[in-house]
């Protein structure tokens, strides 16, 4: 065959590659040593006058095939890896969603909206006086046991502005460095319930008072199925003339019915807390479970609480609970481990 007939036939055959496999098998055939040993062997037989003008066109094909080779290879290396299919489904951007606690919160705080309560805050890092002292907790009580409480060092103490506890009044020290951090009435500390927030409360705020505190609490525990060292509270105080443990025990009536469903059912345990008197523990009936989970306690506030925040317990009593959060949350959801919460895990996150 002539060989511009057979270069073109060749030739045709590389345009026709059209993926990198195609195009090697075509590289082997045509121009691999061994097929431009082939291409080049008629040379060799040819007569000796033909040789040098056949040696041209043969090399001149070699060139050819080899540089349409490279031009082909590179068109192929840019060609689209796959065809855009404009009617595929766009790409939905993640958006995430709140925390299942801050759902459960909000849910909380607008029930008790809804019966009258306001909200009410206060801070994490705490001191004696409200974390203990105002709560009627005294020194000896083993609560304030430095193994389970997360009291904050003696640089941090020093370089915050120190309120020292004197009598019945709380005055600013303007020389904090003289105080001894280790001094327990002194002493700051990660607060162990919300509880704290009532005396705050009640410190700004003259009765009637009607309150639902949301709030992080810390304690030493080691972590397993119903314990984290970090935890959530719902305190509520209720504080007004002629209010009973009537009271109490309707609103957590209303409370339980109207948020884990009508058929729910509560129980209230006789309790010691020294902040109220008479104290009781209340539990939920986990219907999975089939056994009774405490929520947390309650009770009427005790006069030596009144005492501190100077409300007279003549004129006023009140009630208050404070209820672990995570608690309410693993009834409402059918949540088994409250390790959950903070293991960031999005397969559990995303469900709420
Ligand atoms: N502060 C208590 C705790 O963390 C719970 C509690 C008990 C809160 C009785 C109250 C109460 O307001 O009245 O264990």
């Amino acid at each position: 065959m002539d060989i511009d007939a057979q270069l073109a036939t060749i030739l045709a055959d590389l345009a026709a590659c059209t993926d990198g496999q195609k195009l090697e098998a075509w590289r082997i055939a045509h121009i691999s040593t061994k097929a431009i040993k082939d291409l080049m062997a008629p040379l060799a037989a040819a007569p000796k006058e033909q040789k040098r003008e056949l040696g041209q066109k043969l090399n001149a094909a070699k060139e050819a095939l080899l540089s349409a080779y490279e031009q082909r290879k590179l068109e192929l290396s840019k060609a689209p890896a796959a065809v855009v299919d404009v009617t595929e489904p766009g790409r939905r951007p993640a958006i995430g969603n709140r925390h299942i606690l801050m759902k459960v919160i909000d849910e909380l705080t607008e029930l008790f909206g809804r019966m009258g309560f306001a909200l009410a805050e206060g801070p994490e890092v705490e001191d004696e006086f409200h974390n203990f002292i105002a709560l009627n907790i005294p020194e000896s009580h083993p609560a304030r046991d430095p193994l389970d409480n997360f009291y904050l060092s003696e640089e941090r103490f020093k370089s915050s502005k120190v309120q020292e506890f004197k009598g019945e009044a709380i005055v600013n020290s303007s020389t904090p460095e003289l105080l001894n951090p280790l001094e327990p009435l002194n002493s700051r500390l990660l607060r162990t319930q919300t509880s704290t927030v009532q005396i705050r409360v009640m410190e700004k705020q003259a009765p009637p008072i009607r309150v639902v505190i949301p709030g992080r609490v810390f304690r030493p525990d080691t972590h397993d199925a119903t314990h984290l060292s970090m935890f959530h509270q719902l305190e509520a105080l209720v504080v007004d003339r002629n209010v009973t443990m009537v009271d109490l025990k309707s609103t957590i009536d209303q409370f339980v019915r109207a948020y884990f469903g009508l058929e729910t059912r509560f129980r209230m345990r006789p309790s010691f807390f020294p902040f109220t008197e008479p104290s009781a523990e209340v539990d939920v009936w986990f219907p999975d479970r089939e056994k009774w989970i405490e929520l947390g306690g309650c009770g009427m506030v005790h006069p030596n609480v009144f005492e501190a925040v100077k409300i007279d317990p003549e004129q006023f009593t009140g009630w208050a609970f404070g209820f672990g959060i995570e608690r309410i949350a693993m009834r409402k959801y059918g949540i088994g481990d409250i390790r959950n919460f903070v293991e960031n895990d999005l397969r559990f996150l995303k469900q709420f």
